[in-house]
């Protein structure tokens, strides 16, 4: 019954052949010195542009454009355009109607924009081609109706994450590498302006007494803002981009983040109700997995949901889902996930999602797992499972029940039965790299086992990691449970490699 995603017996799809670089691999790199094939680091030098690669990792069907950023025609078209934008967007404001500006308008804001841009364009006796005419007028729309110059990072589905740094550096994230964007904003009142309209519809402002805000656009992409003076090179905003589309298990068997053998069994583990808690760093995929992880319940179960802000996209159809909220502007209302655990267990659920352990909400979480509610599943952030524990106890210890360690090691130690470690690489990977399970006590010490691990073996000339997924050839102890639960899980799936 179930999904299977590794035949036992069978090699898994897909190996490459060592020393077989992909087709179409680019020629010797051009900029960083290169160095003499035999004197090649093990460890990639300092990489400043993103690796030319056969095969995207994220599924952004990125258009293959020579350069890093969309085409635009050049650095001066780009002064060209700001100069210009500058100078006539307060003529163009004064001269729209402002029916234009309602929603479902587009069309007549478009061609009245169009109309001003062009007389505008007259008035500078400069020819301007079709491209930056087209720019402008898509950047004036955007700037009009939107949220400025974020829209078209906002629009480019291949950007993850779109980081302001003050009104002139902006940095976007694209297939997991972090770049320089070629977008700026004219100056900080300008970002000021688009701040304002990101999180003017939720009834927030940011100004001196609240300088930090949490906000979440339309689209569902998380936004947090930090102003000055906290924040020393202007005002920051960082965007987490909400994909439209979700990565599901096979996508993540295809970027090979994790092996088929790993989704089969992590499939059997959430069927058979154990409590898997995924570790990792900061945009290292934890909602991702969690997401994954939480599509292996059965669709006969109650899931209740419980997150910061709504991220998770369940396909189930018994699902509740609960989003926390934070102080009001004097500081009241706040409602905190570990409330919100609380009040979940009085709500039947057959499983508990949280989005995210940082609080107090740990300890709860523990006690659910130990009483019953077994098949819960949560992230923390921490950098190996061993880490991830330490995290754990810290958590619980905010819980400010004052319990002894040594009670606190059992109740993890009891309740968390895998650790998902999760890692973005260096070469802007992300992959699974540790599958630990919690075996117990010895003495005050919790009991860690790999049961699978992600082993790198070195760096291509491009850059990219190599390695392998491999089994530890341990069999998990819980095995008795997935067979009382009625889930198969064949025994060499503990013994698979898949080579990366
Ligand atoms: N295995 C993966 N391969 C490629 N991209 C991934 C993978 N997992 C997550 N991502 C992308 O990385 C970004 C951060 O993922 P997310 O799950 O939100 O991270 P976290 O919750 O750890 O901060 C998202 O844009 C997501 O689509
Ligand atoms: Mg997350």
């Amino acid at each position: 019954m179930g999904m299977t995603f590794y035949i036992p017996g069978q090699k898994p799809p897909g190996v490459p052949v060592p020393g077989v670089p992909p087709s179409s691999a680019p020629a010797a790199p051009v900029n960083p010195a290169p160095l003499h094939p035999a004197q090649q680091p093990s460890k990639p030098a300092v990489q400043f542009a993103a690796p030319a690669e056969a095969k995207p990792t994220p599924a952004a069907p990125a258009a293959p454009e020579g350069g890093q950023h969309r085409p635009v025609g050049g650095d001066q078209s780009h002064e060209f355009c700001l100069k210009f934008k500058e100078k006539v967007l307060p003529h163009l404001i004064q001269n729209l109607d402002p029916r234009l500006l309602k929603p479902g308008a587009e069309a007549p804001l478009r061609a009245r924009v169009e109309e001003l841009v062009d007389e505008q364009l007259r008035n500078e006796q400069i020819p301007v081609g079709r491209q930056v005419r087209l720019r402008i007028l898509t950047e004036i729309v955007d700037e009009v109706v939107g949220f400025g110059p974020l829209e078209n990072l906002l629009r480019d589905e291949a950007i993850s994450e779109i980081m302001v740094n003050g009104a002139k550096t902006i940095y976007i994230e694209r297939k997991g590498k972090i770049e320089l964007s070629n977008v700026t904003f004219f100056d900080e009142p300008h970002v000021r302006r688009v701040v304002d309209k990101i999180i003017a519809p939720l009834g927030r402002r940011v100004d001196e007494s609240s300088p930090m805000v949490d906000a979440r656009l339309p689209n569902g992409s998380r936004v947090n803002v930090i102003i000055p003076p906290l924040a020393l090179n202007g005002s920051i905003i960082t965007i987490r981009k909400f994909r439209a589309d979700p990565l599901r298990v096979h996508d993540l068997i295809n970027y090979k983040s994790i092996s088929p053998a790993i989704a089969t069994f992590l499939n059997a583990a959430v069927k058979a109700k154990m409590n898997i808690l995924i570790s990792g760093g900061t945009g290292s995929g934890k909602t991702t997995m969690l997401n994954i992880l939480s599509s292996f319940i059965p669709d006969d179960e109650r899931i209740c949901t419980i997150e910061d802000a709504a991220e998770l996209r369940l396909q189930q159809t018994h699902v509740v889902r609960l989003e926390s909220r934070p102080a009001n502007i004097e500081g009241k209302g706040e409602v905190n996930i570990r409330d919100l655990v609380k009040n979940s267990l009085r709500m039947r659920p057959d499983r508990i999602v949280v989005g995210e352990c940082r609080g107090g909400e740990a300890l709860d979480m523990l006690q659910a797992m130990n009483t019953g509610h077994d098949g819960s599943l949560t992230t923390l952030h921490a950098n190996t499972p061993r880490d991830c524990l330490n995290r754990l106890e810290t958590l619980v210890m905010m819980a400010g029940m004052e319990l002894p360690q040594r009670a606190i090691r059992e109740q993890i130690s009891s309740a968390i039965h895998y650790i998902v470690q999760i890692s973005r690489l260096n070469d802007g990977s992300r992959r699974m790299t540790y599958l630990s399970e919690v075996q117990g006590m010895e003495g005050q010490t919790i009991i860690l086992q790999d049961l699978f691990k992600f082993e790198q073996t070195s760096v291509t000339p491009e850059g990219k990691i190599r390695g392998s997924i491999r089994g530890c050839g341990i069999m998990s102890k819980y095995m008795d449970k997935f067979r009382s639960m009625g889930v198969g899980v064949p025994h060499e799936l503990f013994q698979n490699i898949l080579e990366i």
